[in-house]
């Protein structure tokens, strides 16, 4: 068949805030203007409220608000003791914040491949990395054959699907280890846990949110919040996102700067509203997609962002902060794409194990087949709240485009 007719292009960026900001202009400028009269510019009633609107948002006692998500781990880390001679299981199929923070604190991450189907870490990889590498000692903790003790698993919600935590609680339980979550991409993500229905971020023992700019609910700027249940953390974390003072000026441990400013959280207070709305709207874009390629006939040759928790009765199975498809002939549909005005990126053309600052872990290609094949072979295409069904049809009829210009009998995957 023929190229698509001209006059159906249009430009289709990956991320839109422009209809956000026009929507709420007011009530943010009315905030910020409240925040500059007041002088408070850090750690004031606007950080205070916002994060009591978070924590009862996620239905956690605790919310500590901070500089960002990686700040949020950073401080997270220090606060349950973790440093040099531990060790904490990550995934490397990651945005590179979460196995740096383990590496700041002088941790070693140890990384255990994802499950291909949701690009989580998968539990029975953990299981199996843990009963294969470690030894309980006399004390009862887990250490790696290098002598490390085995400390924590931090657990990334990737793209807005939340990990299989019951699966990993329970092996952390065996273990012994802290359950950390990564939500900085999966405000609002719900899985069906302990017989309820748990956001990301509640299920173990302390979880974080970035609010970077383009994240489901974005600051106009850096900051990020920890929330947890125990009391005696939250105190914690609030010494280590301030120097470690405790009292002024007197510090017993030594933390960072990590605090959030008055202003972001006065944004994001203003946002926070309508936050499950727009979940609401990204995943009737993602269902719109999946409609889309049945009618173009592409489910032959892509695979669509899996949904494994949809038939669960969860509202929001999926908060699709990306939506990601596995793609034949990744590299060259991009540039199709793009020359189609059509934005996209690729979340992440590198497992970390392969990052050269992390050589000295001492991994190399191929010990993450499943991490490596996802890096070849994932696109994330444009979502957000108030994308127009006509900009999804021509990414998807774009696509459709694409492969119909190549030779016949491709296989489904490079
Ligand atoms: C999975 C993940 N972890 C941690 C972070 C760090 O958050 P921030 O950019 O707010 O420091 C991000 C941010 O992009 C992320 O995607």
């Amino acid at each position: 068949m023929a190229k698509l007719p001209s006059y159906l292009a249009m430009r289709v960026p990956l991320l839109d805030l422009g209809e956000q900001y026009r929507a709420l202009n007011e009530p943010i400028r009315e905030a910020i203007d409240e925040v500059l009269a007041s002088h408070r510019f850090i750690l004031g009633p606007k950080v205070q409220a916002f994060e009591k609107s978070i924590a009862a948002y996620c239905n956690v006692p605790h919310a500590v608000g901070v500089s960002s998500g990686t700040d949020a781990l950073l401080a997270i880390l220090m606060a349950l003791g973790i440093g040099p001679g531990d060790a904490v299981i990550t995934t490397p199929y990651t945005f590179f914040a979460t196995a740096g923070c383990i590496a700041r604190v002088g941790a070693r991450p140890l990384f255990v491949d994802i499950d291909p189907e949701t690009h989580n870490i998968r539990p029975s990889a953990v299981q199996e990395y843990v009963e294969k590498n470690c030894q309980a000692d006399s004390g009862g903790a887990w250490r790696t054959k290098n002598g490390e003790r085995l400390r924590a698993i931090v657990a990334v919600h990737l793209f807005g699907l939340s990990c299989e935590m019951d699966a990993l609680h329970e092996i952390s339980e065996r273990f012994q280890l802290d359950l950390i979550e990564d939500a900085a991409q999966a405000i609002g993500a719900e899985f069906p846990f302990g017989g309820t229905t748990a956001k990301a971020g509640t299920m173990g023992e302390v979880g974080f949110f970035s609010f970077y700019p383009s994240k489901n609910l974005g600051a106009a700027g850096d900051a990020g919040m920890i929330i947890c249940r125990d009391e005696t953390l939250a105190r914690k974390l609030r010494t280590f996102r301030e120097h470690g003072m405790e009292p002024r000026y007197f510090h017993h441990v030594i933390g960072g700067n990590f605090r959030l400013d008055e202003i972001q959280a006065a944004i994001l207070g203003v946002k926070l509203p309508f936050l499950e709305k727009w979940a609401a709207a990204r995943r009737a874009a993602a269902d719109f997609y999946g409609a889309e390629f049945a009618r173009a006939r592409l489910t032959e040759r892509i695979t669509p962002t899996a949904e494994p928790y949809r038939a669960r009765g969860l509202t929001n199975h999926h908060v699709y902060h990306q939506y990601v498809i596995r793609a034949p002939m990744r590299d060259a549909l991009r540039e199709h794409l793009g020359e189609r005005e059509i934005e996209t990126a690729i979340y992440y053309p590198l497992g970390l194990h392969e990052q050269k600052c992390f050589a000295y872990l001492g991994y190399k290609k191929g010990d993450f087949p499943e991490t490596e094949r996802a890096a070849r072979e994932t696109l994330a295409l444009p979502i957000y709240p108030e994308i127009s069904r006509a900009a999804q049809r021509y990414v998807v009829d774009s696509i459709a485009e694409f492969y119909r210009l190549q030779p016949a009998n491709q296989p489904k995957m490079t």
